[in-house]
C-alpha cells in the first residue's frame, strides 16, 4: 500500500499528500484511468450523435464549465509572489517570533486594484492592496493592508455603501474602475470622512509606477504585547527599497490601453529577472494610554495618520520577494487574507473599522473558496502544525483520526494544553472594556474631517500639487450632476482655498468660501514623495 503521509491538519492517510493531477507519464481521468484519445467524443458512427456514456468527455466539459469561482467583491484583480521575510529584532515591543533576530518566515504578497473586476486595467487611478501572509512557525500572521494610510470611512458598516458607490453604476456598468463617477464623488462629498483617503487617491498615490515602488500601510492601529505583557499600540509601514514613485497621469492613460497587465508583468518580470523586489517593515510605537490617542491624534481612527516626525517608523524587519507563483488561478486567486490571522505578541484594538473587517473576510470566503475548508487549500496552509477540533464540510482533505473531536476527552487522551504550553499560545491581551451605553455612535474625535487632508495637502511640493490639482478637475469634470460638483468644492473650500480656487476654475466654476475654520496644522515632508529616501542608508 501506499506509504502513510500526514496531511496538513496532522491526520494519518494512505493517499499522496499532494493531488496535483499530474503525477505519472500517462494522460488519464480524474480516477486515474489511462486515456487512449482526448480529441474525439464517442459517436455513434464517425458521422453519428454523441454518445451519452462518453464518461471522458462529460467530465472534461463538465469540469471547464466549473472552472471560474467568484471574483472577490473588492481587490478583484490582483498579482502575488513568494518571498522571504527577515526579522532584525523588536522584542521589546511584540514577543512575536518571526520578528526576532535573523529569523527568516516564508511570505506570499497579493497586490491589488480595489475596484476594478478581475480583467481590469493595472494603471487606474486606485487604490492598491498590499496583503502579506507570513507563514510563521507560531501560525500564520496576515498584514492586509494598503499603498494608503488611511481608510475612507471610521466604520465597517459603511462598507458596502463606500463600495457600492464607487464599483460601477448599477443602471449601465460604467465607469469601470475609475473614480470618476457621479455615486463616488456623491458619497465622499456627503460622508466627509472620506475626504482625507479621496486627496491619496487623486495625488500620484493614486497611480503607482509599480508595486515594487508602493508603500505600504496596515492602516489600523494594533496592540502589541512582549515577553513580560508589557504592551504598545503600534502602525506598521511597508518601506520599498526602491523608493515610493508614481506615474504621469497621461503614462498611466496610454499603458492602460496598451499594456492593462503592466503592474502585474513588471512584477513577475522583475523577479524572473532576479530583480528581486525588497521592503523594510516598520513600526510606529505609541504609548498604550487609556485615551489611545497620541500628539492629539486618536489612534482608533482610520482617517488618521501619526505623521513620521511624530512617530519615526522605526525598521523591523525585511521582505524580498523572490519566487512567482506556478499557477495563479492556485495561488493568487484562492489565497485568503484574514485580519483575523495573528500570531502570539499581535493583538487588535477597537477600530471599528477593523473590528468589522474581523467579521467581514472569513464571511466572504465561505462563497468564494467553497466552504469552510479553505485553510487547506496549499497556498492557505499554514506551516505551522495544525491540530483544531474543525471537522468535515465541503472539500474536506484531511483524514482525521479519532472519535472525540472535543476536549477534554476521555477516549483520545486529548488534553491540548499540557503543562507550560499557555506560554506560548496567543494572548488576547486583557485590556478593560470601558461600561459604558449601547450606542451607534462615534467619538467626537471622529468628527475632524478636513484637517489631515489639509495635513497632506500642505505638505505636497509643487508638482504633487499641480497633479491633485488636475486629478480633481478631470474627475470631477467627468460627473453629470452639477450639484455634486458643488458639494464637493465646498470639501475643497474647507480642507484649502488655493486647492479649492484652483480646482474650480478648472471646472468653470464659483469658489465657494470654506464652512468651518481651516485647521492650523504643520506640514509633514515624510508625506511627499519628492526627495524621499528610504531605507535611511
Ligand atoms: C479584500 C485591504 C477595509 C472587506 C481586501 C484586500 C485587501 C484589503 C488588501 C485584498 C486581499 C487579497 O489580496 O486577497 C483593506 C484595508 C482596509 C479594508 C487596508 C481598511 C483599512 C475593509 C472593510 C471591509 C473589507 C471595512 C468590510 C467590512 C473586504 C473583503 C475582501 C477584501 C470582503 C475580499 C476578500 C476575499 O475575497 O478574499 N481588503 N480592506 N475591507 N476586503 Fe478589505
Amino acid at each position: 500500500g501506499a506509504p502513510e503521509t500526514r496531511t496538513p491538519t496532522g491526520a494519518v492517510t494512505g493517499a499522496p499528500a499532494v493531488a496535483n493531477g499530474q503525477q505519472g507519464a500517462f494522460l488519464t481521468t480524474s480516477q486515474g484511468a489511462r486515456l487512449r484519445d482526448t480529441d474525439h467524443s464517442l459517436k455513434a458512427g464517425a458521422r453519428g450523435p454523441t454518445l451519452l456514456q462518453d464518461h471522458h468527455f462529460r467530465e472534461k466539459i463538465t469540469h471547464f464549465d466549473h472552472e471560474r469561482i467568484p471574483e472577490r467583491v473588492v481587490h478583484a484583480r490582483g498579482a502575488g509572489a513568494h518571498g522571504v521575510f527577515t526579522g532584525y529584532g523588536a522584542q521589546e515591543v511584540t514577543r512575536a517570533g518571526f520578528l526576532r533576530k535573523g529569523k527568516e518566515t516564508p511570505v506570499f504578497v497579493r497586490f491589488s486594484t480595489v475596484l476594478g473586476s478581475r480583467g481590469s486595467a493595472d494603471t487606474v487611478r486606485d487604490t492598491r492592496g498590499f496583503a502579506t501572509k507570513f507563514y510563521t512557525d507560531e501560525g500564520t500572521f496576515d498584514l492586509v493592508g494598503n499603498n494608503m494610510p488611511v481608510f475612507f470611512i471610521q466604520d465597517a458598516i459603511k462598507f458596502p455603501d463606500i463600495i457600492h458607490a464607487g464599483k460601477p453604476h448599477p443602471d449601465r456598468e460604467i465607469p469601470q474602475a475609475q473614480s470618476a463617477h457621479d455615486t463616488f464623488w456623491d458619497f465622499v462629498s456627503l460622508h466627509t470622512e472620506a475626504q482625507h483617503h479621496t486627496m491619496w487617491n487623486m495625488s500620484d498615490r493614486g497611480i503607482p509606477r509599480s508595486y515594487r515602488t508602493m508603500e505600504g500601510f496596515g492602516v489600523h492601529t494594533f496592540r502589541l504585547v512582549n515577553e513580560a505583557g508589557a504592551t504598545v499600540l503600534a502602525k506598521f509601514h511597508w518601506k520599498p527599497k526602491l523608493g515610493v514613485h508614481s506615474l504621469e497621469w497621461e503614462e498611466a492613460q496610454l499603458l492602460a490601453g496598451m499594456d492593462p497587465d503592466f503592474h502585474r508583468r513588471d512584477l513577475y518580470d522583475a523577479i524572473e529577472a532576479g530583480a528581486y523586489p525588497e521592503w523594510e517593515l516598520g513600526l510606529q510605537v505609541f504609548p498604550d494610554t487609556p485615551e489611545e490617542t497620541f500628539a492629539g491624534i486618536d489612534l482608533l481612527d482610520p482617517t488618521k495618520i501619526v505623521p513620521e516626525e511624530l512617530a519615526p517608523v522605526q525598521p523591523v524587519g525585511k521582505l524580498v520577494l523572490n519566487r512567482t507563483p506556478t499557477n495563479f488561478f492556485a495561488e493568487t486567486e484562492q489565497v485568503a487574507f484574514h485580519l483575523g490571522h495573528l500570531v502570539p505578541g499581535i493583538d487588535v484594538t477597537n477600530d471599528p473599522l477593523l473590528q468589522g473587517r474581523l467579521f467581514s473576510y472569513v464571511d466572504t470566503q465561505l462563497t468564494r473558496l467553497g466552504g469552510p475548508n479553505f485553510a487547506q487549500i496549499p497556498i492557505n496552509r499554514p506551516h505551522a502544525p495544525v491540530n483544531d477540533m474543525l471537522r468535515d464540510g465541503f472539500h474536506q482533505h484531511a483524514v482525521h483520526a479519532g472519535v472525540a473531536p472535543y476536549r477534554p476527552n476521555s477516549l483520545d487522551g486529548g488534553n491540548p494544553f499540557p503543562a507550560g504550553d499557555a506560554e506560548n499560545a496567543f494572548l488576547d491581551v486583557p485590556v478593560t472594556v470601558a461600561e459604558a451605553p449601547k450606542v451607534r455612535a462615534n467619538p467626537a474625535s471622529f468628527d475632524d474631517h478636513f484637517s489631515q487632508a489639509r495635513l497632506f495637502w500642505l505638505s505636497m511640493s509643487p508638482v504633487e500639487r499641480e497633479h491633485i490639482v488636475r486629478a480633481y478637475t478631470f474627475e470631477l469634470g467627468k460627473c453629470y450632476h452639477q450639484a455634486i460638483r458643488e458639494r464637493q468644492l465646498q470639501c475643497l473650500a474647507n480642507i484649502d482655498p488655493v486647492l479649492c480656487a484652483e480646482v474650480a476654475t478648472g471646472l468653470g466654476l464659483p469658489t465657494p468660501e470654506p464652512t468651518v475654520p481651516l485647521a492650523d496644522v504643520t506640514p509633514s515632508p515624510a508625506l511627499s514623495q519628492v526627495g524621499r529616501t528610504w531605507p535611511a542608508d
